[in-house]
């Protein structure tokens, strides 16, 4: 059976940076587009230009850097929106403006305020507004899984007319169930005039559980595009996993009469790099990228993939970049080795002081624990993203007692800004006590919104890996650390916030802002 494209679409940087606390710094969202465009996605949804002047920047950073995905923004239906949005993908070697109105009865009557007449001229409108920057043009009906399907007929019908080349039909609520979601795909096509003129999409809301489902019913049904994001990141519950359908797609080829382009052995590096930033870990026993979605438990199951692979596995997991926990260097590896196994990785180090600084740290790693995986390097190099000028906070020095009967005393020397300073205090615990002596001299004021500790591998001189979530003045950020000792990598991690926060401030401050 010849098999046709299916187009993914990945809206992790947009609907996925919804997830509240998911929030991105730029140069976070260009490192998650980086690995988006090397596993082969077809469109990365950027951002959506108009919410804030952070979002318009990263858009044109991104459109500037990637080449082999189309860039795409979000627009509401509206002159300025779309406006930002063209501005926004103008560098982009292939952008895509997606704009996008309400439907549904209640959405028109509650939110819009206007009628379905109306609703309609405004959508044509907006496509012609979009088509003066690009013409790769998607419109969404929001909340279509609600819509009275004549309206959506009609809608649609004059949105192509106009220029649309994409049809998105999201289940914004997640309200949908598979055989009628697919139903509504399957009559949109048959009955929309010059439907087979576009692509038709779905964009699926997992309130239900069923974001999943419902797109891979729908693609039976006829749509060609998934928009889907990594882990299934998203508003509320999320969207449906990118992951989940690429392999759906892929290890049922039985079933379904298309294929992705995807590399899927990019796949879990993809799972752990948005993870780590947006600090939403990964459950277990998740589809595809769970640490347990390929181990055997019970004797049986053990015994029978011994035997032969397949009794058990329906897919392999190296095709989706599991490795094996691979012992790779050592105290004794070079600064060539290192590099080499980075480049291996797919590790990309801007500069040489960042690589010298990871070694640095790797070093001292390797005095410590004296089996390093390439987990430990992926978290080691993390840590040194954060480039210099953006490191107003540096941890010189840290020391804590914590003994039975007694509150845990912390203290810290911080390089605040060139000028150590040295602070201390005590605290519930040792991460507690050496928070309050960091905020005793960095005095943030930020609000701690969430504290998480992850052994990246096993055993007891496993590296804790740490991200600490703040929060101020209407900004979310994501703060990571890692170290063999926890208090050590909790105060990196808090530090890595704090110095996000200082360089979104800054870049407030510059635009004149008043926070
Ligand atoms: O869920 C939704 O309806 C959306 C649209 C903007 C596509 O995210
Ligand atoms: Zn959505």
């Amino acid at each position: 059976m010849s098999k046709q494209h299916l187009v993914i679409f990945d809206t992790t940087l947009r609907d996925g940076e919804q997830s509240p606390g998911a929030s991105m710094t730029r140069e976070e969202k260009i490192r998650v587009a980086r690995q988006l465009e090397k596993m082969r996605v077809d469109v990365i949804e950027a951002g959506f230009a108009a919410a804030s002047p952070g979002d318009f920047e990263s858009i044109q950073a991104i459109a500037q850097a990637i080449k082999d995905s189309t860039v795409c923004s979000l627009a509401r239906a509206s002159e300025n929106d779309i406006a930002r949005s063209g501005e926004a993908i103008r560098p982009a070697k292939s952008g895509r403006i997606h704009t996008f109105i309400a439907t549904s009865p209640i959405h028109m009557e509650k939110k819009l305020r206007m009628s379905p007449d109306q609703v309609v001229e405004q959508a044509v409108r907006a496509i012609g507004w979009a088509r003066q920057y690009t013409d790769d043009v998607e419109f969404s009906a929001e909340d279509a899984g609600r819509s009275e399907i004549d309206f959506l007929c009609r809608i649609f019908e004059a949105v192509i007319k106009a220029g649309a080349k994409t049809i998105n039909v999201p289940d914004t609520v997640g309200y949908n169930i598979p055989s009628q979601y697919a139903e509504t795909m399957r009559q949109l096509i048959e009955r929309v005039p010059n439907s087979d003129k576009v692509v038709w999409s779905v964009h699926c809301h997992n309130d239900l559980g069923l974001a999943v489902s419902n797109s891979l019913a729908a693609v039976l049904a006829g749509a060609r595009q998934v928009e889907c994001t990594i882990n299934g990141l998203g508003e509320r519950a999320g969207n449906a996993a990118l992951e989940e359908i690429v392999m759906a797609v892929r290890t049922r080829a039985d079933v379904f009469p298309v294929e992705t382009r995807i590399d899927t052995t990019q796949i879990v590096a993809a799972s752990k790099l948005v993870s780590q930033i947006t600090g939403y870990p990964v459950q277990p026993n998740k589809a595809v990228v769970g640490a347990n979605a390929f181990a055997h438990e019970s004797g049986i199951h053990q015994d029978g993939v011994l035997k032969h692979r397949e009794t058990y596995e329906i897919m392999r997991a190296q095709d989706v970049g599991w490795t094996q926990n691979k012992l790779v260097l050592g105290k004794h590896s070079g600064r060539n080795a290192f590099k080499s196994r980075l480049v291996e990785l797919g590790i990309e180090l801007d500069s040489d002081e960042a690589l010298n600084a990871a070694f640095a740290r790797f070093k001292e790693l390797a005095d410590r624990k004296h089996e390093i995986f390439d987990e430990d390097l992926h978290a080691l190099v993390s840590d040194e993203v954060v480039t210099p000028e953006q490191e107003h906070y540096k941890l010189v020095y840290s020391r804590v007692t914590s003994e039975t009967g007694e509150m845990p005393q912390a203290t810290v020397i911080l390089n605040v800004g060139g000028v150590e300073q040295k602070a201390e205090a005590s605290g519930g615990g040792p991460v507690d006590a050496t928070f309050k002596a960091i905020e005793s001299i960095a005095g943030s004021g930020a609000e701690l919104l969430l504290y998480s500790v992850n052994a990246i591998t096993t055993g007891t001189d496993a590296q804790g890996e740490v991200t600490t979530r703040l929060a101020k003045g209407g900004r979310i950020v994501n703060g990571n650390g890692a170290d063999t000792d926890i208090v050590i990598a909790s105060a990196r991690s808090y530090l890595n916030a704090l110095n996000k926060l200082e360089s979104t401030l800054d870049k407030v401050r510059a635009q004149g802002d008043d926070i």
